[in-house]
């Protein structure tokens, strides 16, 4: 029985929740494994929008065991903000439908005053982070300071626990408010805890051992899709450090973060735009500052799920994508939003990158050297039309099944799905990973 990890191939926003929600179908269990609500994922079913920053996007799906697993950073109020309104729009009719890990971290207020604030003292070289608090919490897990999902349950240690953190947060907010010249923020313990207490009874019928149950479902031969958030190059180690995320977003983490082994994971299935975009600071070579970048970003609706940004946008890079392939072990490639091309008269891809006058093939470890680097572009034919009625891969107009699959040779991994348009329907699976 395989067990599948999608993962983002880019910066992020590829287009994941969609692959997820297409996915689960074939599916039992869908499980999310690291970072929290930096994350927005986008479902459009049947032209009903969801957004989901936290729960799987297999949750739309009835039937389907969605777990938040030890590696993500929870926000309680954003879940249950989640959960509520799921329930209200006739979703998860059974708690049972979500499963949270007792061993997952939470995110506290100080860690997103922590984030905004520290945002701030950086001045020009802010990170763009999201402001969720996500760094700051991770960073509390790996100083073995941080405050779990289990201790939410129980009233008398969440207490001793914010008592014990809170002070020396405290002090750090006071020092990042001075750094930028805005007012100290207060927090206070006692309303603090009470409010974490509260949010810790909401979530209570949905924690579990999710390691432990995901083991069960394995014995038992249910196939696991392992939903990743952000991309990799956002990943903590194998990012444009230190323009990255405070987590590991390549496939290998799914078996870290979940709590299983890692031969738990058979495929890996990258995401990829049919273009490159990213929000927030770093290097981008391919990016487009003309009107062909505005183009995209108003046709591809380029506005952050979860901060509402406009996303930086360019052509696609192939560079990336081999990298990708690489550090995640790729099987496969969705290359989504390919109607949003349509009508370009040409469309270039970014085959090798020019440092320093040397031609180079492979991304550059050094983040300096990738913001000093020029692609080198192949132009391709362009198409006209609309794509989003278009169901199989003959359909598509002949360009656009050569800008396909020569994607497909530049990055060595073949395309075994496009997506055509938001809608789940709207998408041509050439491959399912399930099927062995
Ligand atoms: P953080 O994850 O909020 O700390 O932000 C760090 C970097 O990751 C910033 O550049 C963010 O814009 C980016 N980032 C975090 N989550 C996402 C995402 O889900 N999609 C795209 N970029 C993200």
């Amino acid at each position: 029985m395989p067990n599948v990890v999608v993962v983002g191939a880019q910066w992020g926003d590829e287009g994941k929740g969609k692959v997820v929600d297409l996915l689960t179908e074939h599916a039992q269990v869908v499980v999310r494994y690291h970072g929290g609500n930096n994350a927005g994922h986008t479902l459009v079913v049947g032209g009903q929008k969801t957004v989901l920053h936290l729960i799987p996007s297999g949750i739309l799906h009835a039937g389907k065991t969605c777990v938040i697993a030890s590696g993500v950073v929870i926000d309680p109020s954003v879940l249950v903000g989640e959960l509520d309104s799921l329930k209200a729009r006739g979703f998860l009719k059974d708690d049972g439908q979500l499963v949270i890990s007792a061993g997952a971290h939470v995110i506290f207020p100080w860690h997103k005053w922590i984030d905004e604030l520290g945002e701030k003292a950086r001045g020009g070289s802010k990170l763009g982070t999201t402001g969720r608090g996500i760094g700051p919490a991770y960073e509390d897990k790996v100083a073995r300071r941080g405050i779990r999902v289990r201790d939410l349950l129980d009233a008398d240690r969440l207490a001793r626990r914010v008592k014990e953190r809170l002070p020396s947060a405290l002090e750090e907010l006071r020092r990042l408010a001075t750094a930028a010249e805005t007012p100290v923020p207060t927090l206070e313990p006692e309303p603090l805890i009470a409010e974490f207490a509260a949010l810790g009874q909401r979530l209570r019928p949905h924690v579990a051992d999710a390691s432990l149950l995901l083991a069960g479902k394995i014995s038992k031969g249910a196939r696991i899709l392992f939903e990743g958030a952000q991309g990799t190059l956002l990943d903590v180690d194998h990012g444009t450090y230190p323009f990255v995320t405070s987590s590991n977003c390549v496939a290998a983490n799914a078996a870290v973060g979940a709590g299983l082994g890692p031969t738990a994971i058979d495929k890996v299935m990258g995401i990829s735009k049919a273009y490159t975009t990213r929000v927030g600071s770093g290097p981008f070579p391919t990016e487009l500052t003309d009107e062909v970048g505005e183009r995209l970003r108003a046709k591809g609706a380029e506005f952050g799920a979860t901060t509402g940004r406009p996303r930086r946008c360019g052509w696609l890079d192939a560079v990336i994508l081999r990298y990708a392939a690489r550090v995640n072990g790729l099987w496969g490639i969705a290359l989504t939003k390919l109607d949003v091309l349509s009508g370009l008269k040409s469309i270039n891809l970014c085959t090798a990158y020019e440092l320093d006058g040397q031609r180079v093939s492979e991304l550059p470890g050094d983040v300096e050297d990738l913001g000093r680097v020029r692609p080198v572009y192949e132009s391709l034919p362009g198409w006209d039309g609309d794509l989003t009625l278009v169901r199989t891969f003959d359909e598509l107009p002949e360009t656009a099944r050569r800008y396909v699959r020569r994607v497909e040779e530049t990055c060595g991994v073949r395309v075994v799905c496009v997506s055509v348009g938001a809608d789940r329907g709207e998408t041509i699976l050439l491959e399912n990973p399930f099927r062995t």
